[in-house]
């Protein structure tokens, strides 16, 4: 008897890319996907996938794991747990950091990171190099070495005390990531803004979780992008802002990409589920629901909606930055801080992808093929991970079964992360991933993980088209950039 023509065959699904929707058989080999047709002949293992979806696995392309903040409290989660969560809410591929703090040599730091990713991932997994200490090494030695060496990106952060870069820095680092290829992303809020309005909130006593999200202008974030967006037009620097939160801030991202700036921008579930007014809760139960910057209003949600619709932001990433509420955490500055000791972030990889599956394909605001460019396709192709992000032939068998009918009720006590909650408990959505394959091998089956950590694989990238010059510069900088 001849062997059979695949490894296993997914049979009978619904098979959704970013640009098509149609019934067909997967048939995998080995790691990759072999064929997509009607009838394939038998694989030596058989997943029956009848009345359900089958959709690449998630790519989250924002996450801090396993990360010291700015403030040195360490995130809740390790590399296995946040990757379990990861896998068990069908994302197959994350992004995070290896997050330089000032004095710290940013080539030991990427070797740290690295070394815990690859003890603890399930996932497939990359970094954003964060620089905060922008030295004549880090710059000239350092970062030239590590993207060529495998690493696509790097992240500035415009605010927050012991992370951020003077706008000279951010120049300094856009010419540097130019030279190696790398992609720029960005946290761009007006440090000032934040910093004069959080001194004031205190000195007047307003202290609670909830003066958190008045401590963050909407008009800083807005201010920040416009400034970004020049500095990367003088030095020809493509950039990627991060977490998109008003709707003044997807207006400047529109303008930006309407006068020719190669400029991407991703929103997060947070912005587009949560609102200022979740933090508003008796005690210090609000600081779970802080994040930077904050969540806005329901206007923005519909502005963020749009400016996914239209295409100015490009993609949903989770932001996972997950820090118990208790004294390793949220409550690390004692039992009564103010909104300016808690950590922010908030957890999310889990359940990015169920969120924006019931919003965007239950409740029908964009449709199936946009959440699979939302969450999986873009992502990958913006930050350069071949294989990654789609069904197709010769990509890698990573792979996320859907039941489009499931009904599941979030509960703080549902979550695998470390966090110990989540901010959207309560809410009930329609659509739920039931099985993970992660280079063809199932890690989720039935709501368990059946994958080991370790098993998750480091992913080598470049910047990419994504981060490629317009080759346009500012006529100022050729000065003494020019040849
Ligand atoms: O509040 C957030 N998003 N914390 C994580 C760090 C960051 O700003 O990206
Ligand atoms: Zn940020
Ligand atoms: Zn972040």
């Amino acid at each position: 008897m001849s062997a059979p023509a695949y490894d296993l065959v997914i049979r009978g699904g619904t098979v959704a890319t970013a640009s098509d929707v149609f019934p067909a058989d997967i048939g995998i080999r080995g790691e990759r996907i072999a064929a997509i047709g009607e009838a394939l002949p038998a694989g030596a293992h058989e997943i029956g996938a009848a009345g359900r979806l089958v959709l690449p696995g998630g790519v989250d392309a924002h996450a801090h794991i396993e990360q010291l903040s700015a403030a040195g409290i360490m995130n809740a989660d390790t590399w296995e747990s946040a990757t379990g969560s990861a896998a068990l809410g069908g994302t197959t591929s994350v992004i995070a950091f290896a997050a330089q703090h000032v004095g710290a040599d940013l080539a030991q730091v990427v070797s740290d990171y690295a070394a815990l990713a690859a003890k603890g991932s399930l996932v497939d997994y990359a970094f954003h190099l964060i620089v905060s200490d922008p030295t004549e090494k880090c710059l000239r030695t350092d970062l030239p070495a590590l993207l060529g060496g495998g690493h696509g990106s790097v992240k500035a952060f415009m605010t927050y005390d012991r992370l951020r870069l003077e706008d000279e820095q951010v120049l300094d680092l856009m010419v540097a990531a130019k030279a190696g290829g790398g992609l720029v992303c960005v946290h761009a809020e007006n440090h000032g803004m934040i910093a004069w309005m959080g001194k004031r909130l205190v000195e007047h006593g307003h202290l609670a979780p909830r003066f958190h999200a008045a401590s963050h202008p909407r008009g800083s974030e807005a201010e920040a992008f416009d400034r970004l967006v020049a500095m990367a037009a003088l030095v020809d620097q493509p950039v990627m802002i991060f977490h998109v939160s008003t709707r003044e801030g997807v207006a400047a991202v529109r303008r930006a990409r309407g006068a020719g700036h190669k400029v991407y921008a991703e929103t997060c579930p947070q912005y587009l589920f949560l609102t200022a007014a979740d933090l508003d809760k008796p005690g210090l139960e609000g600081a779970k629901w802080m994040c930077s910057p904050p969540p806005r209003s329901r206007d923005d949600q519909e502005a963020l909606w749009q400016g996914l619709a239209l295409g100015d932001l490009q993609l949903v990433s989770s932001d996972h930055a997950p820090y118990a509420f208790d004294a390793t955490g949220k409550l690390s500055a004692g039992p009564e801080p103010s909104f300016k000791q808690i950590a922010n972030g908030l957890p999310g990889l889990e359940w990015r992808l169920p969120l924006l599956f019931d919003a965007t394909v239950s409740g029908g605001r964009l449709g199936l093929s946009r959440f699979v460019e939302l969450t999986a396709t873009a992502p990958a192709r913006i930050y350069n991970l071949p294989g990654k992000g789609s069904v197709a032939i010769g990509a890698d068998a990573d792979l996320c079964i859907w039941d489009p009918d499931r009904v599941v009720t979030l509960t703080d006590a549902a979550v695998h992360d470390r966090a110990g909650y989540t901010p959207y408990a309560g809410r009930t959505l329609r659509g739920w991933p039931t099985v993970v394959l992660r280079r063809g091998e199932v890690i989720v089956e039935d709501g368990a993980l059946v994958a080991g950590p370790g098993s998750g694989r480091f992913l080598p990238r470049n910047g990419g088209e994504a981060a490629r010059p317009t080759g346009r510069l500012g006529p100022e900088a050729s000065l003494v950039l020019g040849p």
